[in-house]
């Protein structure tokens, strides 16, 4: 996830691109840069100093060619590539006179650089924005002009993309094009803007415009016209911007939270994107294990904390019932100080968002000791965890600004079930059939997820229901019973209640003694294969007078006549049920906490990223 802005007709081009960024650096902060169109050279600066980036990018361009009128600008979120000024955009092709910002995914960067290099560019960074600017210096080669170029090159593209690029031969002319990553352009005077979001843009126009999947526009000073790819006018769609800066950041939502919930289906898909071939062959890029190495694995060990710690526990089911292999699933700070025995056959996988919780750092620095390989499920490129790892497989959830983790949890789940197929792809343990039916319900789970999602208003009446409760047991069972760990710590840590999660089957091994009227039960009650055990524990509770709400699937009215609330989810199979069914425990969480006037990106006493033990 990166921010990009382009500008074309403005005198003051440069200001207009160093503020934009400025507003966008919610969205990436590793990296920044801007390229103007000067008279015969194209100027270019980039900078990677974390979030000093956009402060630095605007000191070392005090001294930028004067007067430029054209110019491009990206805060970069790495997902491929480390965060150093060689892979921050903007990208050149091979003489110079082409720069390229990119927002998105190029599935196909692979094979698209190996014939750029075979036809003799150099490309210079690692990233797979790089191979557009050359191959659009290719197309060039046999159009006539820009527009052309890029609508050529596009046909060659496959993945997520919203682009801005110049050309020295063509200097008032930006083209831009989408395919999935956002994209905006307006119009103010002499002035034409694109932008990945509404924030980049707000205090210079609001006559904005949305560009649509594969849609190609032309911006000129005070002039923007959008086309298909094959080059038919559309008539584009209005957008009415009533928001100040700071909503828009948040995309018109009233928190952080909200907006990373909302963003789940989407880093669902991106984690995906091009890591499941057309064969079938699941193709993890960083992970830089061979097949041989993989199929030397004889146990699997996940090390992480708080929230990763849960999906490290979805995924244990996974790596079991496809890959056959056994799974240890630990919390970071006792794996430390425990004796796991490891060898150079056991794969640890470290599991966290930031990379940097220094619990789950130590933890794979030990396993590493042990000769063990040793591989980082990561949200941050090249984070500490990433650069010391032997392979990453990276969640590419963009930057998560409230504390409390939501998409990047889904992310994490969907990188390590991708990891546990490629193992049981691997071990031969799963059928190529089995496998496919997965892959295929994996990428089924952004619009499972948008369906949960869209539910929030069953979830809120449920909140303001419980509005006097203090005590709440989360229970599952199987695959549910990292769903309710989760549920819990959402709900400790933005609302401050007490909230324990348990398995279902445990409960009358002791919490049992604490149920009474007035304790509220949330239990997951999905996946098939549990699930009438599971309500066999809630009628326990509801036997001794707690208030039950079930996270039940679409038409389960045995469910139904149990629960005193119910939050209903779609169907999916039970490996994959926690994808969908955090989502109301994220939601139910969240109004809690409202209901209560709490900040829930803010919540008291806790960092984003833990780097005390
Ligand atoms: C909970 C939460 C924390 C983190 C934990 C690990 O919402 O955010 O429990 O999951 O601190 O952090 P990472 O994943 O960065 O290692």
């Amino acid at each position: 996830m990166c921010g990009i802005i382009g500008v074309t007709g403005a005198g003051d081009a440069l200001d207009i691109l160093l503020d934009g960024l400025e507003r966008l650096e919610y969205r990436g902060y590793d990296s920044a840069g801007i390229a103007l169109i000067d008279s015969s050279d194209i100027y270019r600066v980039r900078v990677a100093d974390g979030t000093h980036s956009v402060s630095i990018l605007r000191e070392q361009t005090k001294d930028a060619p004067p007067g430029c009128v054209t110019g491009i600008g990206h805060t970069r979120w790495a997902t491929h590539g480390q965060p150093n000024e060689l892979n921050a955009h903007p990208h050149l092709d091979c003489a110079g006179d082409i720069a390229l910002i990119h927002n998105g995914i190029i599935e196909n960067y692979a094979e698209l650089a190996a014939e750029m290099v075979a036809s003799g560019h150099t490309l210079a960074s690692h990233t797979d924005t790089e191979v557009l600017p050359h191959l659009i210096e290719e197309c060039l080669l046999t159009s006539d002009g820009l527009v052309e170029a890029v609508r050529k090159a596009l046909e060659k593209v496959r993945g997520a993309f919203a682009i801005g690029v110049v050309s020295l031969a063509e200097p008032d002319l930006i083209v831009a094009a989408r395919r999935i990553s956002p994209l905006i352009v307006g119009t103010a005077g002499n002035a034409s803007f694109l932008a990945s979001d509404i924030p980049a843009l707000l205090e210079r126009t609001r006559d904005l415009v949305v560009v649509e999947d594969d849609q190609i526009v032309e911006l000129r000073p005070g002039s923007v016209k959008i086309t298909d790819l094959e080059g038919n006018p559309v008539t584009p769609r209005p957008l009415v911007v009533e928001w100040d800066v700071e909503a828009a950041q948040k995309d018109g939502y009233d928190d952080f939270m909200t907006k990373e919930m909302n963003e789940q289906p989407r880093v669902i898909a991106d984690t995906m994107r091009g890591r499941v071939e057309s064969s079938g062959r699941i193709f993890l890029d960083q992970l830089d294990l061979s097949r041989e190495e993989l199929a030397s694995i004889t146990k699997v060990s996940i090390v992480a904390c708080g929230s990763s710690y849960h999906a490290g526990l979805v995924a244990k089911y996974a790596f079991e019932r496809w890959a056959r292999l056994p799974v240890d699933v630990d919390i970071a700070s006792e794996f430390r100080y425990r004796d796991p025995v490891l060898d150079s056959n056991t794969l640890v996988i470290g599991v966290s968002q930031s990379g940097e919780t220094v619990d789950s750092l130590q933890a794979m620095r030990q396993a590493k000791q042990s000769n063990a390989r040793v591989v980082v499920v990561s949200n941050v490129v090249d984070s500490s965890m990433a650069r010391e790892a032997d392979g990453v497989l990276y969640t590419r959830a963009g930057p998560e600004i409230g504390v409390a983790a939501t998409k990047t949890v889904l992310a994490q789940i969907i990188a390590l079930e991708l990891l546990a197929l490629r193992m049981a792809q691997v071990r031969g343990t799963l059928a190529e059939g089995a496998v496919a039916e997965v892959v295929s319900e994996l990428w089924s789970l952004e619009g499972t997820v948008q369906e949960a999602l869209a539910r929030d208003e069953d979830v809120a009446a449920v909140a303001r229901e419980l509005v006097d409760a203090r005590d709440f047991f989360f229970l599952g069972r199987h695959a549910g019973f990292p769903t309710a760990l989760e549920g819990a710590l959402k709900l400790k840590e933005i609302s401050y209640l007490h909230a324990e999660g348990y398995p279902a089957g445990e409960l009358k091994h002791g919490p049992l003694a604490v149920i009474e009227p007035g304790c509220v039960v949330v239990a997951v009650a999905t996946g098939g294969e549990m699930k009438e055990k599971i309500l066999s524990n809630v009628s326990e509770v509801k036997a001794r007078g707690a208030t039950v709400v079930l996270v039940a699937e679409d038409g389960d009215t045995q469910a139904a006549s149990l629960a005193d609330y119910l939050l209903m989810v779609p169907r999916t199979s039970t490996l994959l049920s926690p994808v969908k069914d955090i989502v109301p425990l994220q939601q139910l969480a969240y109004h809690l906490a409202r209901n209560r006037g709490l900040d829930v990106d803010r919540p008291r006493n806790l960092a984003k990223t833990v780097t005390v033990e």
